[in-house]
């Protein structure tokens, strides 16, 4: 991977108050898209998020044949049946989004369409068999190179089945709904830990008969179209995370953030937060669509370390760099386990986040499958690099305001996958210097 030199200077906080929207739910606006881009008419989304990620979705549909008008953050979609959509004159490239690969190779297996997606440096590291595996059984022509991008995709007829998901995906339980909307027969997915199930709220939103069934989700093929939607994404939680996480640092220290997604499937970082010690209220808003939402308020404190089982960890993925970084803060040692996956998100998020916070003065142990982290730490600034992972971009962003002297961040400007503008934003909550 080439790492660009954009450096970002993160100064230490003496304040940090902050009351603020924070962009679109990207995991919503994919699947908005997705959905929206087969239903019957024209559907309208607001709150799209600007961040390369959900743009990639956008580029990628469009070259299916798909009309979709972008004005700032709304989108409006015209629909037309899976069985018109073109075949791309070249790759769709999906860039960093895992989400986009991989919801829709499970999409285009049941179309007429032939295409390959191709993703950057870090997307093309990434597993693709997890995909691959069970549109196959399905009866999906989905071909990888050794498991991973390019993928071909070959759309042909499906049949449902029945499928375990294991690890912990969404991306792949929603690979497989998607591939089951066009399938014969039902299609079942069984997951031990419930991720998150924006496509399952989507789908039944839209029309289509997808139900709960013990261990999982059942969704019987479409008999017709889905409904067109008019939709307001929620902020995003996993956004949002960085900045309450930034609030619980140090006392005097506050956030407040409106209109975010309080999806239980998406909250379990605000749980773990809370088992620190940390001071966090939610106000949820009145019901109305698919996804309840609110605000959510912290005020920062004493923490404390906290252990954390592996179920957990699958339910707040996207959280435990940030999580890390409290951890380093929190008085004791605190265990993370069933951290595996952890390894094949946007880059090695085990690595990235020991190499940053041990540069800084932190005291993590990562060991097989867990991380220790002990606490307090006092940090210090250095010179980090970000591994080009937005995530990580903005956890150590966030460990930079609490450290002694200011930090460098190598390679900043990933933050742009889901939020452009974040250090705009850290910057007016400190009163640091434009
Ligand atoms: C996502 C699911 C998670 C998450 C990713 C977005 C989704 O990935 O890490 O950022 O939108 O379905 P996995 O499905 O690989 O766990």
């Amino acid at each position: 991977m080439v790492t660009r030199l954009t450096l970002e200077g993160i100064e230490p906080a003496t304040r940090f108050r902050a009351d603020l929207r924070v962009p679109g739910d990207k995991s919503i606006a994919h699947r908005a898209v997705l959905l929206s881009a087969i239903a019957d008419g024209e559907s309208r989304i607001r709150g799209i998020p600007a961040g390369e990620d959900v743009s990639a979705t956008i580029a990628c549909v469009r070259r299916l044949g798909i009309g979709i008008e972008q004005n700032g953050n709304r989108l409006r979609v015209e629909g037309r049946p899976l069985s018109e959509w073109r075949s791309p004159e070249g790759p769709l490239d999906c860039r960093n989004s895992g989400t986009t690969m991989r919801l829709l190779s499970g999409l285009l297996a049941g179309s007429r369409c032939s295409a390959t997606l191709v993703g950057d440096a870090s997307l093309s590291g990434r597993p693709m068999d997890r995909v691959a595996r069970p549109l196959h059984q399905m009866g999906a022509q989905v071909a990888t190179v050794g498991g991973h991008a390019p993928l071909r995709v070959e759309g042909r007829p499906l049949r449902g089945i029945d499928y375990p998901v294991s690890p912990p995906s969404a991306q792949v339980k929603s690979a497989v709904l998607l591939a089951g909307l066009h399938a014969e027969g039902e299609t079942t997915v069984r997951e031990a830990v419930r991720t998150r199930d924006h496509t399952e709220r989507l789908l039944s939103a839209m029309g289509a008969a997808c139900r709960l069934v013990p261990d999982g989700v059942r969704l019987r093929p479409l008999d017709g179209r889905l409904r067109p939607i008019d939709l307001e994404i929620p902020g995003d939680i996993s956004s949002a995370a960085f900045l309450l996480a930034a609030a619980s640092l140090r006392p005097g220290f506050e956030v407040r953030v409106e209109a975010v997604g309080l999806n239980p499937t998406r909250t379990a970082f605000l749980d773990l937060l809370r088992d620190m010690g940390g001071q966090v209220s939610v106000q949820p808003a009145a019901a109305g669509g698919s996804e309840p939402v609110g605000t959510i308020s912290v005020v920062g404190g004493p923490l404390h370390a906290i252990q954390v089982a592996p179920d957990r960890v699958a339910q707040a993925i996207d959280e435990i760099p940030i999580l890390l970084v409290l951890a380093t803060q929190a008085t004791g040692t605190t265990l993370v386990e069933g951290i595996g996956e952890l390894r094949l998100k946007e880059s090695d998020r085990v690595l990235a986040m020991t190499r940053g916070l041990r540069a800084m003065g932190a005291r993590l142990q990562a060991t097989g499958d867990r991380i220790a982290v002990e606490g307090p730490a006092s940090l210090h600034g250095a010179e980090v690099d970000t591994f080009q992972d937005h995530r990580i971009a903005m956890a150590l962003a966030v460990a930079g305001l609490v450290a002694t002297s200011p930090t460098q961040l190598r390679g900043a400007d990933r933050v742009d996958v889901s939020y452009p503008g974040f250090f705009g934003v850290l910057r007016e909550a400190t009163g640091a210097r434009p």
